[in-house]
């Protein structure tokens, strides 16, 4: 019987196993203009159809996305900040929080330099406003900043001071994407344990793909939740992705019980080394590059593709990060 590692191998080496390109995944839907849903007794009652009254779905929570890697550069910043670009576009309000500590990458990205990140927010007089970055093309962050805590090794007065001053971000935003560091820190575990939802960047690479397959099996491990999401970033051709995508499905299923949802993929494209060398979001710079429109189309998958059910929220996301049971 193959073990884990067996398999893992496998997964990196066995390139002439495939046999060709699976078929394209459907299409999402065209966008809803609002989302509409049946009323809950619609099952019970039996009502003609002509008299049927729809109420719309208003949604009060955030969704979380934490998008996460288990090797650092595969890609996960620049997704993020364009990620919150194509959405911002359709016309969701997003934020970001830059959680890949020590490194203040959106801001790289996004050409900006904040003055105040998370952690000044413990200072009584710092208000959620000074932190909260406006920065270009509408995008909105707050930077982790260098050298944070895990939020459990802050006191009681200092986690509810957090936790106080954060709620708000819920009345400012749709979607909250946590750009997080790479691997399987505890500070980054944290956070994607506490987000409703976890994409998982990688690339082709066997190095990356060990990777993330570790971050696949901590998180099995360690969430309640059975199904992350990924993207297979830089690679050459479709059948590439569908490689790598069929080979981590196999793997997880199989050994860690886990579904693994395809959001899409992004080809290598340089156009992504030259926007960031601009320092602008490549949905601004070269929208028109292949790596832009797969971006775009990842979007739309995460906004309109599959289910996303809100569980914790931004609240819930922040009493699980911060320790309130
Ligand atoms: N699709 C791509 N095609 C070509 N280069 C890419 C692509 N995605 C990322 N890169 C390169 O990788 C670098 C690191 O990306 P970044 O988003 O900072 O990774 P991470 O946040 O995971 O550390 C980028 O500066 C860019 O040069
Ligand atoms: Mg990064």
């Amino acid at each position: 019987m193959k073990d884990q590692a067996s398999s893992l191998r496998e997964l990196v080496q066995e390139k002439n196993e495939y046999n060709g390109p699976q078929a394209a995944p459907p299409a999402p839907p065209p966008p809803p203009s609002v989302v509409v849903m049946p009323p809950a007794d619609d099952a019970q009652t039996v009502v003609p159809a002509y008299k049927r009254v729809f109420r719309p779905t208003i949604r009060t929570s955030a969704r979380v996305i934490a998008i996460t890697s288990g090797k650092g550069g595969v890609g996960k910043t620049n997704l993020t900040v364009n990620l919150a670009f194509a959405m911002k576009k359709i016309g969701r309000r997003v934020m970001i929080i830059d959680a890949d500590l020590g490194m203040a990458n959106v801001d790289v990205v996004l050409g900006t330099v904040s003055k105040h990140h998370l952690l000044h927010l413990l200072q009584p007089e710092v208000t959620l406003q000074d932190v909260l970055i406006h920065g270009p093309y509408g995008i909105n962050y707050i930077s982790g900043g260098s050298a944070i805590e895990r939020a459990v090794d802050f006191t009681p007065q200092e986690r509810q001071c957090l936790m106080d001053k954060l709620t708000a971000c819920e009345t400012m935003a749709d979607i909250v994407l946590i750009d997080t560091g790479a691997g399987l820190g505890r500070n980054v575990l944290d956070f994607i344990l506490a987000a409703d939802e976890v994409v998982l960047v990688t690339t082709p690479e066997p190095t990356a793909l060990t990777d993330a397959y570790a971050v696949m099996k901590a998180y099995s491990k360690n969430s309640e939740k059975k199904d992350l999401k990924i993207v297979v970033n830089r690679v050459y051709d479709e059948e590439e992705s569908n490689e790598v995508l069929m080979k981590l499905q196999r793997t997880s299923e199989k050994f860690l019980s886990m579904s693994l949802t395809s959001l899409g993929m992004i080809y290598e494209d340089r156009s992504v080394m030259n926007a960031v060398k601009r320092q602008q979001p490549i949905l601004a710079a070269y929208p028109d590059a292949m790596a832009a429109r797969c971006i775009e189309a990842v979007a739309k998958n995460i906004l309109y593709g599959g289910d996303h059910e809100i569980r914790l929220g931004w609240k819930g996301f922040l009493q699980k990060l911060l320790n309130f049971s």
